[in-house]
């Protein structure tokens, strides 16, 4: 308590940040997944894509931003039935996240300009838009999520629960802080009932990809 009241929130961050990944090394460890460390996050992209079987997937992401992730995707998923579907307020984080990243963060306003009739956007938040979305026509699901926030992550997870499938591809990319995706990764390999295995990480868990299969993996 003493020590606390002389520490910056900045500080405090940075401790759960370490604590995040401590708690990560403990997990892999008590696991046991042997998963490669690729170079970063557009590696296990690569790699995702290798497992990506069918002509009709369906690329949804939470969290576009300038659409840089979007348009690798969009660029490396050739299939003319693909569709990519991109989620956002385009109005920046509801809450606060680091203190590099807090409220209204990311904000740009509206979608990107990407030239590719297979990609779409739902814009609005997560909250609003998912309670009517119907996923079209697909025979793979790949989900990337970016949306940084515990409350935001964990709102597409339990929308996703209905959606799982063998073989669905979820990507998480920012798994340092232990209370915001890593929380809420915790608590979806805890409550689903499909179970996921990690495949591939980029920066030492810091960007993990899963494979949903019967295997539970907690
Ligand atoms: C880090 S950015 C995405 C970066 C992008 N994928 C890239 O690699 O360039 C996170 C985005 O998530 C969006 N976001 C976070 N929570 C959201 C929510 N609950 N509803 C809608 N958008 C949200 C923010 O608006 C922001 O644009």
């Amino acid at each position: 308590m003493a020590i606390g009241g002389h520490l910056s929130s900045r500080s405090l961050t940075r401790l759960a940040n370490a604590l995040g990944g401590l708690e990560q090394g403990r997990w892999f460890a008590d696991t046991g997944p042997r998963v490669p460390n690729l170079p970063d996050r557009f590696a296990v992209f690569d790699e995702a894509v290798r497992r990506v079987r069918g002509s009709q997937p369906l690329y949804l992401e939470f969290g576009v931003y300038r659409g840089r992730t979007l348009r690798y995707w969009a660029s490396h998923l050739s299939s003319a039935q693909a569709r990519f579907v991109g989620f956002d307020s385009f109005e920046g984080l509801p809450e606060d996240w680091q203190p590099n990243a807090q409220r209204g963060a990311f904000s740009v306003g509206t979608p990107p300009s990407i030239d590719d009739p297979r990609v779409s956007f739902v814009v609005g938040w997560f909250d609003h838009t998912l309670a009517s979305f119907e996923p079209p026509p697909h025979d793979q699901l790949i989900v990337n999520l970016d949306c940084d926030l515990y409350s935001s992550t964990r709102l597409v997870l339990d929308w996703l629960a209905a959606h799982l499938e063998q073989g669905t591809l979820v990507y998480f990319d920012d798994l340092f802080n232990r209370d915001h995706q890593w929380r809420a990764l915790r608590e979806w390999l805890e409550e689903s009932g499909k179970g996921a295995r990690p495949v591939a990480m980029a920066r030492w868990g810091h960007h993990l990809l899963f494979e949903v299969d019967n295997v539970r993996v907690t």
